[in-house]
């Protein structure tokens, strides 16, 4: 079972591809954020784990805590996959959401001593009768609940679980996919509300709920958007347009697996209206092409927290594909989550959009500023931003303002090592793009797939783009322009690649306002 990281779980945190800026477990394999909830001080990061092997299997959920969403303590497994004795699966703990229940609405808690409530997809591999009395068929999925009084730290299962067995009626053949509960609370109603799926069919199916136990279908949306691969882990909240709090607007997450925009695993979403009742899609946003909250190949089962403080929204997603998630060269634990980013909607070139920012804090982990320069023309070629070999050494936070100029291309260069060993941020002129190349950014063998160029149409505005791209030991994740178009990649560089550079081709470029700093990381004590 994990353990609260000791000392010298701390300096195992320097493994080679260990991310010093996002949530890894100390061992094994992770995969979804689940149960997203701030509780007493507490940021609750929950997550599909397999306590007992670094590849996908024996579904559970792990547990961590944060304070400020950027130093994390990982707690024992909180929902431990079920076997019987020949030592088969009986129960596994599929993604889903945690509500704390306030008024005892479920009798789950008292007013005193609320329950912390995870709602989640019970999965029963086989067919069997459960302990009170229910039949479940082999390879039902269903959603759960357990609860907790003790923020967060032990667990008990629902004694009627499950509390939702199947999706609506005409979807009845689909009761091997029905998954991924979100709850929030709905306050004009004074109800709960659940967005679930019915993967196959691409749709998300609402029911409202007065004590999280007694659901009511209430409504569908789908398939709209990205139909190519299956729904999976739907999120639904409302957000301010320009922060005004008379005109918002509710923003519908589906994460869907392959057909994502870099291929495989990728998160889309639409702006609509929610009524309580059913989610209207605005005819502007499925008349567009596609919405994706991030354009780069590791970002998925992308979900928000419930409860942040200050009407705050934070969405987090897993770092990693589908398409190679098993596979990555790490061993001891497999797969990070993202940094967390708070969201917005904003109106740009006309349309609203949904914007995304680092973490609030991140900043904090500034620690020396290695460049700062407030004009560089570049000439077609390179120049070094660190020495090589570096005496810095990822992460970086690195903001500027690019102009391509006359250049086909520019930009910058990290995790540069020997032998042209290089991960690419830049902007193509002709295809008015944002790009991450890492088709050289070190090891790629384990899958086809990984070594590729990804890109996010942007327009430049008063001819220039503004990037700021966070570098961390083993991922790049980029904020371009108004933040409206985001790339998070994986990269697994080689030893001492470690180096800087900015780039242009073809022509002339300038570099604005770039500033670089080293910064600390997560797993340092404060
Ligand atoms: C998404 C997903 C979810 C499911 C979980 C299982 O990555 O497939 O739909 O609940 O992973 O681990």
């Amino acid at each position: 079972m994990a353990t609260p990281h000791t000392a010298t779980e701390a300096a195992a945190y320097r493994e080679a591809y260990r991310p010093q800026l996002s949530f890894s477990p100390s061992r094994n394999w992770m995969n979804d954020p689940n149960g997203l909830v701030y509780h007493d001080g507490e940021y609750h990061l929950f997550y599909q784990y397999n306590p007992s092997a670094s590849v996908w299997g024996d579904m559970s959920w792990g547990h961590a805590v944060s304070t400020d969403l950027l130093h994390w303590q990982e707690l024992p497994v909180a929902l431990m996959v079920e076997k019987d004795a020949r030592g088969e699966i009986t129960q596994s703990f599929f993604s889903g959401s945690a509500v704390v229940d306030g008024a005892n609405t479920s009798g789950l808690g008292s007013a005193a001593q609320p329950a912390m409530v995870a709602v989640y997809t019970s999965v029963y591999p086989q067919a069997r009768t459960l302990a009170n009395g229910r039949h479940v068929p082999a390879g039902q999925q269903s959603q759960s609940l357990a609860y907790s009084l003790d923020r967060g730290r032990s667990w008990t299962q629902y004694a009627g679980n499950p509390v939702l067995a199947l999706p609506p009626e005409k979807y009845h053949d689909e009761y091997r996919d029905f998954r991924d509960p979100k709850v929030f609370w709905y306050a004009p109603h004074s109800k709960w509300v659940m967005v679930a799926v019915v993967a196959l069919r691409h749709t998300a199916v609402l029911y409202s709920s007065k004590d999280l136990i007694h659901w009511e279908f209430m409504s569908e949306f789908g398939p709209a958007g990205a139909v190519g691969g299956v729904w999976e882990c739907p999120d639904l909240f409302e957000l301010p347009v320009d922060d005004d709090a008379a005109n918002s607007k509710w923003v519908l997450v589906i994460n869907l697996n392959p057909g994502g925009p870099a291929g495989g695993s990728g998160a889309q979403y639409f702006i609509g209206q929610f009524d309580g009742k059913a989610f209207r899609a605005d005819a502007s946003t499925t008349a567009e092409a596609v919405r994706w909250l991030d354009h780069g190949p590791d970002f998925y089962a992308a979900v928000t927290w419930n409860g942040v403080p200050d009407g705050r929204r934070v969405l987090i997603g897993w770092m990693s594909n589908w398409q190679y998630a098993n596979k990555v060269p790490t061993t001891r634990w497999r797969s990070a989550q993202s940094l967390p980013r708070e969201l917005a909607l904003r109106r740009i070139d006309g349309r609203v959009r949904l914007v995304q920012r680092p973490v609030r804090g991140l900043e904090q982990l500034r620690r020396e500023l290695l460049v700062a320069i407030g004009e560089l023309q570049l000439a077609p070629g390179e120049v070094a931003l660190t020495q090589t070999p570096s005496v810095s050494r990822p992460p970086f936070d690195i903001d500027m303002l690019l102009d391509p100029g006359g250049a086909a291309q520019a930009g910058v260069k990290v995790h540069v090592g020997a032998d042209g060993e290089q991960t690419v941020v830049g902007y193509d002129r002709e295809r008015g793009e944002v790009f991450v190349d890492r088709r050289r950014a070190g090891v790629a063998a384990f899958d086809p797939a990984f070594a590729a160029r990804h890109a996010v149409a942007l327009p430049l505005r008063a001819g220039a783009v503004r990037l700021r791209i966070l570098v961390d030991t083993a991922s790049v994740t980029v904020f371009a322009g108004a933040h409206e178009a985001t790339l998070t990649s994986q990269v697994f560089p080689g030893e001492g690649s470690d180096g800087l550079a900015l780039f242009a081709e073809g022509g002339q470029a300038m570099v604005r306002d770039l500033h670089v700093w080293s910064l600390a990381s997560i797993w340092r004590p404060r």
